[in-house]
């Protein structure tokens, strides 16, 4: 159902409550998700971004209760992930000759997804699009999060519509900031940000400058997924240049999987170890084999430094711990600190071979790492402690 938003802005998109994974099943969503399209009606008619394409008909159908698609004038598309753009044919259907307002790449994606040779104007940073008493003005934002992202900026009403950014995989009734579970929506948010623009950051942080000379006055921040930020928008902004300054707390954590529960052993003592050394350090452990991956990326961003262990099998180490690393390579977290640890049993190889890979990904090795042969007795137990102490004072 639309709601209205300001005078002359109404949210026409969808809430999924269902999504339970996003990008495949790259991206766990456990509150699901929304995506916002939003029509903007002055003298002329303009709409923002369209809705999964599973929702594509349920999306035209209520569109139509709301407008004579036909006097719709123009359609802007921010970003055209499927998520956003999966609705595009079946409105073009009904309106094939109106024009979609994109950049370059835009136009090129929409072709490759869609192939279909609709009337396409391409725009660039500051070109202008009047509705009448308003006026549109472009930002290209490439790699916030793909090559043809921009953001949209209605003047009069003050309200730049951000696409993917400042966005948050969040179900909600609450349309806005203020009106939402705040622990869920910032949880959301920060998920959002390790997992997707993380390895964006220095074009965030570049982009974030660009804007702020702009000196726009700025009322609300539309996103296209999760809450509208009414209540000072700018709190979303001043989070995300934190978050793209190599953003860390002060937090330890430990990700493992193991055999036969030698590895759990190392890690639970190399925990008490570091808590017993840094008291105040937050630390925590997940077992990469059952714990949500996206949950753990999230924490491995607002780590200071992070252990991975894993037992040794067939000359390497588990595949839960493959899948989690190749996760946080992707991701190019900076700054922080990593060692490796596990149990084997003869050739013992999985502790080198994660160290490579964390120094590899762009973590600072802080050690060599520590194995141990089969289970770990109290005298080892004691090691991995002591291991624990000492890895805390390096930090
Ligand atoms: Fe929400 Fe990049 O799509």
């Amino acid at each position: 159902m639309a709601r209205k938003i300001t005078d002359k802005v109404t949210w026409v998109g969808k809430i999924d409550w269902e999504l339970e994974e996003f990008h495949g099943h790259e991206f766990t969503t456990r509150k699901g998700s929304s995506y916002n399209s939003y029509l903007i009606r002055d003298e002329k008619t303009a709409l923002i971004d369209t809705v999964w394409k599973p929702f594509d008909e349920e999306f035209v159908a209520n569109l139509k209760r709301e407008v004579d698609l036909s006097s719709i004038d123009y359609i802007i598309m921010n970003h055209n992930e499927i998520d956003h753009s999966g609705a595009l044919p079946a409105l073009m259907r009904e309106i094939p000759d109106t024009p979609i307002y994109c950049t370059r790449k835009g136009e090129e994606i929409i072709r490759g997804h869609y192939h279909a040779d609709w009337n396409f104007v391409n725009v660039k940073t500051g070109d202008r699009l009047s509705l009448g008493a308003a006026e549109l003005i472009f930002i290209e934002a490439p790699m916030l999060h793909w090559p043809d992202t921009m953001f949209t900026y209605l003047t009069g009403e003050n309200i730049l519509f951000s696409n993917d950014g400042f966005g948050q995989h969040y179900a909600t009734e609450s349309l806005y900031n203020d009106a939402a579970d705040q622990g869920e929506l910032w949880a959301e948010a920060v998920k959002y940000y390790a997992n997707i623009l993380n390895p964006f950051s220095p074009m965030v942080a570049r982009k974030l400058a660009e804007i702020q000379k702009l000196d726009l006055p700025l009322q609300l921040i539309c996103p296209s997924h999760g809450v509208i930020w009414k209540d000072n928008p700018a709190q979303i902004v001043e989070a995300y240049a934190k978050w793209a300054a190599a953003y860390q707390e002060n937090q330890v954590t430990l990700i493992y999987d193991s055999m036969w529960n030698a590895t759990r052993r190392m890690a639970e003592c190399i925990a008490e170890g570091i808590k017993e050394a840094a008291p105040e350090t937050t630390v925590k452990l997940y077992n990469a084999a059952v714990d949500d991956k996206t949950e753990i990326c999230t924490e491995v961003f607002k780590s200071k430094a992070i252990l991975i262990g894993s037992s040794t099998v067939n000359n390497g180490y588990l595949y839960s711990i493959a899948g989690i690393l190749e996760m946080i390579k992707g991701l190019k977290f900076k700054q922080k600190k990593a060692a490796a640890f596990g149990s084997y049993g003869w050739s013992g190889e999985a502790v080198k071979q994660l160290s490579e890979y964390l120094e590899k990904s762009g973590f600072a090795l802080v050690n060599e790492g520590l194995r141990c042969p089969w289970q770990p007795d109290e005298t080892k137990l004691e090691e991995c402690r002591a291991y624990g102490r000492e890895f805390a004072k390096s930090l």
